[in-house]
């Protein structure tokens, strides 16, 4: 079903920043951008409320005004990411205190303690009143809560908020000494009380309780959105209310907030500079569009460059254009930008915008007025959803015990893995969901498992049913390993599958930084570094062996199942994932492309996005007639790319 008829087009709107004759300015111009869409307030708390007695919303109402006029819809944000610094004197403790346990100044922003009351209050007061101000407002289309949550607080609120959460989840003392393992190292409680946030300790913490800890906190600030979105819900009616995310962002679990949340939303800013970064940004679209299985949006990304790495390189043209438009092809019903006018003042005066400070009449200007123009052209496919070809499973708590400091090697890397997997999938145009080891799994016939580290036994009797079944599983090194209290399962790893793989496995071992070789009578010999197992083989069969005297087994199949101890070299993988790809008969929709052939290239609804991401020119042949969505122009059997450019074809109608 369609859930929009347009693809959405703007970005992060400060008014507040601005006189009113250049909001005037900035709507006449958005309108030949062809924006549709502003995100307004998410950093006017103080501009609304300039003191603890004083509103004042007179300017948001005339800006929205103005916006609705122009037919400019509006995602009005509560502003609460940044409490005025009258918020923080008036009470201190609504800001956070660091593990050291220094107090925030003003100055910045994100400085709020996600449990302190006075906060909270201020917080749904304001929510509440704009609710009641624009609730009704019909150029308001949707709620925006906050700003990318993701922030610890260790004061001693938040302390007891911990032990409340503690005392919630475990009930009883007794139970949540089991679960942490507090018989090691004399750690056992017996008050509720002398429970600490896992802060500052001399040595390694309990992993059990850094677990809990980041369980935690994930949920404490998804309180405070919650709060905010339920005193708005009764003001807004239908309209939907989002906050936004930050893709693979590690201090929170977006799988818990995805049901909370009525659109996905995130916030994505790639490295231009990096050549890796077109696989890396598809991979955390394909999270977004995964976490509610249905189309999501571009909350915020940049136009060229951004202000806050060591060096902030701006996006090509090409690049512009080709961020924008992979955003859609992975699913996104529209994209924003941070932001509409680039700032004059304050840390972010060097951040790229829609609208530069050089003004419209640049190069850069006429390119973003282009896309506008572009995404009109393909509005037809909002609303488009695709189920993924092959399932990529990924959990923030199996990533959570992959960076505890006791693991055999503190240096395995969760997202690089995925990405490293992920990759010869995106290069080969499947369309990749990633989805948690705890979800229904049968619709896909192939599923990637790279860092199944803690593995609850439903995700295992899943997967060992999906094996059973016949159907496809490449599970990664150090899976299968810690249960749900990051304590090791008991026996030979993977545990719970060493009878369906023909291996079992007793040791972990890291290799050194110059790695070791493999022996491979497929792929000859190959070096690997990082992460190699001990297993010892029972009726699997090694595809590849290390040559090392106490290393046997490194790349172990039975069946459809296949066991990687190691991150073997980008063709290997590419190999083994196609295989096993072939073997469950599923091809990716590459439309009409025959082959992706160094593209990348996705279909989506009756649109094929094909991207040119080499620094050379590549010809694609076409399987069907098609036209360049945009101008209509037949391609003919075969399709040009020239270095980074980016084409969407339509499809012609037989
Ligand atoms: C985001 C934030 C925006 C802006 C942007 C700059 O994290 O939500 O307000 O700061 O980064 O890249």
């Amino acid at each position: 079903m369609k859930s929009q008829a347009t693809l959405s087009y703007g970005g992060d709107y400060n008014p507040e920043q601005w006189d009113p004759a250049v909001w005037r300015e900035d709507i006449d111009l958005m309108v030949k951008a062809g924006v549709t869409m502003v995100t307004v307030g998410v950093f006017s708390w103080a501009r609304m409320q300039p003191d603890a007695e004083t509103w004042d919303t007179a300017w948001l109402h005339e800006v929205i005004d103005l916006l609705h006029a122009a037919g400019i819809r509006v995602d009005l944000a509560t502003p609460t990411a940044s409490p005025p610094p009258w918020l923080g004197a008036l009470d201190p403790a609504v800001r956070a205190v660091t593990p050291e346990g220094h107090r925030f100044g003003h100055g910045s922003r994100n400085h709020f303690c996600p449990s302190s009351t006075t906060y909270r209050e201020r917080a749904i007061e304001v929510a509440t009143r704009l609710g009641e101000e624009f609730g009704g407002h019909p150029g308001v289309v949707l709620w925006h809560v906050g700003n990318e949550y993701g922030q610890y607080c260790f004061c001693e609120t938040c302390t007891e908020a911990f032990r409340g959460w503690l005392r919630r989840k475990y009930g009883t003392l007794t139970a949540l000494n089991d679960a942490w393992g507090t018989a090691f190292w004399s750690q056992h409680y017996s008050e509720w009380g002398q429970i600490h946030l896992p802060g500052v300790v001399p040595y390694l913490v309990n992993p059990t309780q850094s677990l809990d800890h980041r369980r935690f906190a994930s949920d404490l600030l998804l309180d405070c959105y919650r709060e905010q979105r339920d005193a708005l819900r009764p003001l807004v009616g239908e309209l939907p209310i989002t906050t936004n995310f930050m893709g693979f962002f590690d201090l929170i679990d977006y799988r818990t907030w995805a049901a909370e949340v009525d659109v996905i939303a995130d916030d994505h800013y790639g490295d231009p500079a990096s050549p890796d970064q077109p696989f890396q940004t598809a991979l955390v679209h394909d999270l977004m569009r995964s976490l509610k299985h249905a189309p999501w949006l571009m909350m915020e990304q940049a136009m060229g460059a951004v202000n806050w790495r060591q060096r902030n390189v701006p996006k090509t043209d090409a690049q512009r254009r080709a961020d924008v438009l992979r955003s859609v092809a992975h699913g996104a019903d529209g994209v924003l930008s941070f932001q509409w006018r680039q700032s004059r003042s304050g840390s972010e005066r060097f951040h790229s915008a829609m609208l530069p400070n050089a003004g419209a009449d640049t190069r850069y200007h006429r390119s973003v007025r282009q896309l506008g123009e572009e995404l009109r052209a393909m509005a037809d496919v909002a609303g488009e959803h695709r189920r993924g070809d092959i399932a990529l499973l990924f959990d923030w708590e199996s990533m959570w015990t992959l960076q505890e400091p006791s693991v055999p090697d503190r240096s395995r890397q969760v997202i690089e893995t995925l990405q490293a997997w992920y990759r010869p999938l995106w290069e080969r145009g499947f369309l990749v969901d990633v989805v948690s080891a705890t979800e229904d799994l049968s619709p896909y016939r192939l599923v990637l498992a790279p860092s199944l580290h803690l593995l609850r036994a439903e995700a295992r009797e899943t997967l060992r049913a999906h094996v059973e079944a016949g159907r496809g599983l490449i599970m990664g090194a150090f899976s299968a390993a810690v249960d749900e209290n990051d304590a090791l399962l008991p026996g030979p790893f993977p545990v719970g599958f060493t009878d369906l793989l023909g291996a079992s496995g007793e040791q972990w071992w890291p290799l050194p930084d110059d790695g070791v070789q493999l022996r491979s009578t497929r792929w000859g010999q190959m070096h690997v570094s990082g992460w190699a197992e001990q297993l010892a083989l029972t009726d699997g069969e090694a595809l590849a062996s290390y040559d090392h005297s106490d290393l046997g087994p490194a790349i172990v199949r039975k069946g459809e199942f296949t066991y990687l101890t190691c991150l073997p070299p980008h063709e290997v993988l590419a190999d083994l994932i196609a295989e096993a790809a072939e073997a469950q008969a599923i091809r990716p929709d590459l439309g009409p492309v025959r082959s992706a052939a160094g593209a990348e290239v996705l279909r989506r609804g009756p649109l094929t996005f094909i991207f040119n991401n080499t620094t050379h020119a590549i010809t694609l042949d076409l399987l069907r007639e098609a036209s360049d969505a945009l101008t209509g122009i037949p391609t003919g059997d075969a399709l040009t790319l020239s270095a980074g450019e980016s084409v969407v074809l339509r499809e012609v109608q037989q």
